[in-house]
Order: structure tokens, then sequence, then C-alpha cells
């Protein structure tokens, strides 16, 4: 399966924090926003991965991550000039999905639960259709919004309606077979003039290959679209980083675990990180994996 990350759009809600710096390279605690929805396509065993942001901010991107192969992943990039839909995605990342299927996720969607990792490596090998993520929030009508019946097979989805039919809100983080290359060809701009991702999975409903995973209670999946849900993300991880001691998100470790990097890889990367307290905890994990440094 392949991977893209959506790191566009002109966050002109956080402005002017976001005047001159991409959102998704915020800091969420102690480190760019974009290395959770990473960290989550690491997870789920995608390692070839497309990251699409404006022309002026991929050079930042680049700068940040490379060409991935310090993590034993593949990093390529592309521009979205305009912010012209998120289901622009796959008009702008055929090439790279190819034959394959992809996993989607915005830049700005930072998920963590116990036991994710499985039900995402589960999802992502039993794909059928469609698969979406959803999450129960207090004021659904700023998002997706689903339903599913009984077996988790989707019925209804809106985007942003006056009246939701549920709580479900769905998140930022997408699995398609390879015909959402056709669909996204298909689609029409929206009245509000983007290629709406929401499009994209209503086709499937109609197929009936879209499924509703629930997220549900103990789940995490925060807001980062305020200045106020931004402080209160870096909380979430702040907390839960001090009392644990271990930390959410760390691509190294993500890397390190899932194979794709040895102990002494993962030393050397966290060397390289100064001596920030991330740095040390890079080394440390490393170590403990028998880094011979
Ligand atoms: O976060 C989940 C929600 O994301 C879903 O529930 C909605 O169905 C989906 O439409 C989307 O809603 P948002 O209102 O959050 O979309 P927004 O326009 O803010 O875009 C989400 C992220 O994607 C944002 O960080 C910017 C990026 N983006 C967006 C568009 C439209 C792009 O990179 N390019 C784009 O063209």
């Amino acid at each position: 399966m392949k991977g893209i990350i959506l790191a566009g759009g002109a966050g002109s809600r956080l402005h002017p924090v976001t005047r001159a710096v991409s959102k998704q390279l915020l800091p969420v605690y102690d480190k760019p926003m974009i290395y959770y929805p990473l960290s989550i396509l690491m997870i789920g065993g995608i390692r070839d991965i497309l990251i699409i942001s404006t022309p002026s901010d991929l050079p930042q991107f680049r700068r940040l991550l490379g060409d991935g192969s310090e993590l034993g992943i593949r990093l390529s990039y592309a521009a979205q000039p305009q912010p012209n839909g998120i289901a622009e995605a796959f008009l702008i990342g055929a090439d790279h999905v190819g034959t394959d299927n992809v996993a989607l996720v915005l830049g700005d969607n930072i998920f963590h639960g116990p036991g994710f990792p499985a039900q995402l490596r589960r999802s992502i090998a039993e794909l059928d259709g469609c698969v979406l993520f959803g999450y129960p929030v207090r004021d659904p009508s700023r998002y997706g919004v689903g339903e599913a019946d009984e077996k988790g097979r989707l019925i209804s989805i809106e985007e942003k309606p006056a009246q939701p039919r549920s709580n479900r809100a769905i998140t930022g983080l997408y699995l398609y077979d390879n015909e959402v290359l056709n669909i996204a060809r298909r689609i029409r701009p929206s009245a509000r003039g983007e290629l709406e991702i929401t499009d994209v999975n209503r086709a499937y409903l109609e197929r009936g290959t879209a499924t509703l995973i629930d997220l549900g209670r103990g789940f995490a999946w925060l807001d980062t679209g305020t200045h106020d849900s931004l402080i209160e993300a870096g909380q979430y991880v702040q907390v839960l980083e001090h009392r644990q001691g271990i930390r959410i998100a760390c691509v190294e470790e993500v890397a390190l675990s899932m194979g794709y990097i040895s102990a002494d890889d993962c030393y050397t990367l966290g060397a390289k990180l100064g001596n920030s307290r991330y740095g040390e905890y890079v080394m440390t994990i490393a170590r403990a994996a028998g880094a011979t440094a």
C-alpha cells in the first residue's frame, strides 16, 4: 500500500501564526505536527509516502524529512498550487499510487489510542473498497459525518451537515483500493469549489464497499484547527509523555520498532538531534535496543 500525506491549505484559521509557516510544521509539544500522521502511516507498514503541500511550503518539508532514507522509508514530494480540495490528492498523486491501494492522511490529524496499530494493520490487510474511521464528537457539524449499520457498513455520509444524522465525525485517515483514482477523476467540485473527499467516500457507499470503523471511547483524535485546540493537543501529548516517560509519534522510534532501521542507525539519528531531550530519548531507546555506541 502507498501513502499520501496532504499537508497544504492556507491554515487561515490559525493566522497570523501560519502566515509564514505551514500549519503542519507547527509544534505539537515536542515535534512538528506532521510527525503524527507520518508515524501513523509508518505504523501501518506503509513505507512509500508522498507528501503534498503548497509550492512555497514544500522546501521546508523536504528540509525536515529529506528522502526518508534515514528512517528506512521513501518520501517524495508534490505541489498542490491551490487548495482545490482533499480529493485532489489522488489526481496529484496518481503516478505515485500506480496500481496499488492507498492510505491518505491529513497532515493535521493526530491519532492516539491503545490497539490502534493492530487495528490499522488489520484494516489494511483486509481492505476491500474503502475504510473510514469514525470518532464521536460533540460538534459533528464541523466535520464529515457518517452512519454505519450493525455490520460497520457505511450507510450515510454528509459533509458538515447542519442537522447531523449521527455524532460520528469522519476522521482524516482514509484507506482505499486502487479504484479511488477513477472515482477522484469523476467527481466534480462542490458548491464551495472543492473536490470533496466526502464525495469520494459517497461513491464507495453507493457501491456498498465503504466500511466505517468506530474509534470510540478511550481513543484520542485531536483537533489542531484553532489556537486553543492546538495548545490542548500539545498539552495532551505533554501529559502522557511526562507521566509515562514515552514519546508519542517519535518517528525514529517507530522506524526502529517496525524494523525499518537498526539500533545503531537509530542512535545516530538521536545524536544528530543535538542535546534536545527528544534526541536523548532517541539515543536511550536505541541503546535499549542494543545500539553499540
Ligand atoms: O479532519 C477531518 C475532516 O477533514 C473531515 O471530517 C472532513 O470530512 C474533511 O472535509 C476535512 O474537513 P476540514 O474542514 O478539516 O477540511 P480543511 O479544508 O480544513 O482541510 C483539512 C486539511 O487538509 C488542512 O490541514 C488543509 C489540508 N488541505 C485541505 C484542502 C481543502 C489541503 O492540503 N489541500 C486542500 O485542498
